[in-house]
């Protein structure tokens, strides 16, 4: 990155004292390797449709019961070929392979990924030992079903980030009519979500998962001592005995005073934000049924194979990397939004934060090098139609260029006058087509510029199968963009600093600036 005389960094491509940056940067991640993509024309979308007959079909991918719509974004047939020229530069083909190979493709780390094998779709190994792993979930499961631990009517499951995200998004969205259990899944130290849950579930009846990769993440660890506090206090007789440990480092779990036979491990290469299809989803198996979660393996599985498969012009998380590296690096946009018009699915705006701002929100390249380029668009959004009377105001008239993405389910999920989802769907469509649309009156302030991007993802409906498939295509998303950003997409040791200063502070030391020492004697903590 270059810097003007102000010490202000600059971004290839960008002006800096009247010099064009130019990062012919050893990493390959210069202005060369993207001169194709951002000499290409700049057509408005309404004027892309008029052009090309076909614009609807190019763009437009069917998979796993879901229709994936790009047509109104800026891609172009000479778009996703430069982009396709670019992931060959990149080695795509070759670290998507690498990746469902368990080779050590999480560099800074020295491991390989595997999320994949936990849908069966990996290295042979990595798929062996998924499956053992889920054989002793199910076993455990069926154990509790069977009153091995008791009366168990409620679940209070304790994680953070990756080990509360993707649970939390499974349950919410397909556990609603589900009658087995109440399951809360309680991820920040704050002690009102705890002790909400205290309030509700009788103590006698709880079963207490622990969810964490590492078993040391200081939130999850208090809140589980709390919880079995509560047990005590409520004289249930054996609480540890009713503690169930997902993780990756099963030694730290029986040290804690889990039982062997009630620890759940899966594998190093999985990481947090994608462990929900390893004994990190025990939530949503135990409350759906393991029908339903091996449901949710085959769907993701088959969303693996299309995405391995198929050519990258008619791939769908590939389409979709495709345009939102497009957007960041071509047309500067900052940050990208996705709205969920399905009130089940009113969690994944915040599942997808995690995976797509941890994964690829990184300055350095897979080598270490100064990422020259924008890294990911912050990502946000809200729930259709409730975000329209909220923060529509800005997608439609504000300077921001914010691409949106519509995620709606056709079969409705109430049973409640049909007018209810009618609505609903036409609000999403609507939208899409008013953001490309525009308006020009004579009165600016009644004016829409148009030309907006949208992208839609239409499920037919939603099952454990088609969200299974649905998450699979986000992970697959973000490891597009994270290679052709040339991003390792599977560490995150940007979570780290704040932690330790936290953990520096909690124990009363720590060197802090004036302002912090300052809140931290208001607060009466020092
Ligand atoms: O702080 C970030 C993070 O490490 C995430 O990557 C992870 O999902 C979360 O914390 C929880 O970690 P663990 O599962 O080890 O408790």
């Amino acid at each position: 990155m270059a810097e003007d005389g102000a010490g202000n960094k600059a971004m290839d491509g960008e002006t800096v004292d009247g010099e064009t940056v130019n990062g012919g940067a050893p990493n390959g991640n210069g202005a060369d390797d993207w001169s194709a993509i951002e000499s290409l024309p700049r057509q408005k979308l309404e004027e892309l449709f008029a052009s090309d007959p076909d614009r609807l079909d190019r763009l437009c991918v069917d998979v796993a019961g879901m229709h994936f719509d790009w047509s109104k974004t800026h891609l172009t047939p000479d778009a996703v070929a430069a982009f396709e020229a670019l992931a060959g530069r990149r080695d795509l083909a070759g670290r998507r392979d690498a990746m469902f190979a368990s080779a050590h493709i999480n560099v800074t780390e020295d491991r390989p990924v595997e999320h994949t094998a936990e849908r069966y779709e990996g290295a042979p190994g990595a798929v062996a030992a998924a499956k053992k792993y889920h054989e002793r979930m199910r076993t455990l499961i069926d154990a509790i079903e069977a009153g091995a631990l008791g009366d168990i009517r409620y679940v209070l499951h304790t994680g953070i980030g990756g080990s509360a995200l993707g649970p939390n998004l499974l349950v919410d969205a397909l556990g609603r009519d589900a009658s087995r259990y109440e399951v809360a899944i309680v991820a920040n130290v704050d002690g009102v979500g705890m002790q909400d849950v205290f309030d509700r579930f009788d103590p006698h009846a709880t079963l207490l998962v622990v969810a964490s990769k590492t078993f040391t993440t200081t939130e999850t660890i208090l809140n589980a001592e709390s919880a079995v506090q509560w047990m005590q206090e409520a004289g249930v007789e054996d609480p540890y005995g009713r503690v169930v440990a997902l993780t990756a480092s099963p030694d730290k779990a029986i040290e804690w005073g889990v039982d062997e036979t009630r620890v759940l491990p899966f594998g190093e290469g999985v990481g947090g934000r994608y462990s929900l299809w390893s004994s990190i989803g025990f939530p949503a198996a135990i409350k759906l049924g393991w029908a339903a979660f091996e449901e949710l393996l085959e769907g993701a599985a088959e969303m693996d194979r299309h995405f391995r498969l198929t050519a990258l012009h008619q791939n769908a998380p590939a389409l979709a990397g495709f345009a939102d590296v497009y957007y960041t690096q071509v047309r500067r946009a900052e940050t990208r939004a996705t709205f969920a018009y399905d009130e089940r699915l009113r969690l994944l705006p915040p599942y997808l934060q995690q995976l797509e701002m941890e994964s690829n929100g990184k300055s350095v390249t897979v080598s270490g090098e100064p990422l020259t380029r924008p890294s990911t668009a912050i990502t946000w959004g809200g729930v259709g139609t409730e975000a329209q009377h909220a923060v529509f105001q800005l997608l439609h008239q504000g300077t921001h260029l914010v691409p949106v993405e519509f995620v709606a389910v056709i079969e409705a999920g109430d049973d409640l006058n049909p007018e209810h989802h009618r609505q609903l769907l036409l609000n999403a469509f609507a939208q899409g087509a008013a953001l490309m649309k525009g308006k020009h009156v004579d009165d600016p302030a009644r004016s829409y510029p148009g030309d907006r991007p949208t992208s839609t993802v239409l499920l037919d409906v939603l099952d454990p199968r088609t969200l299974g498939a649905l998450i699979a295509f986000y992970e697959h998303r973000v490891f597009v963009a994270g290679t052709l950003l040339q991003i390792n997409s599977f560490d995150q040791f940007g979570v780290e600093l704040g932690k330790e200063m936290a953990k520096a502070a909690a124990k009363g030391g720590g060197e802090f600036d004036p302002s912090t020492t300052d809140l931290i004697r208001r607060a009466g903590l020092d």
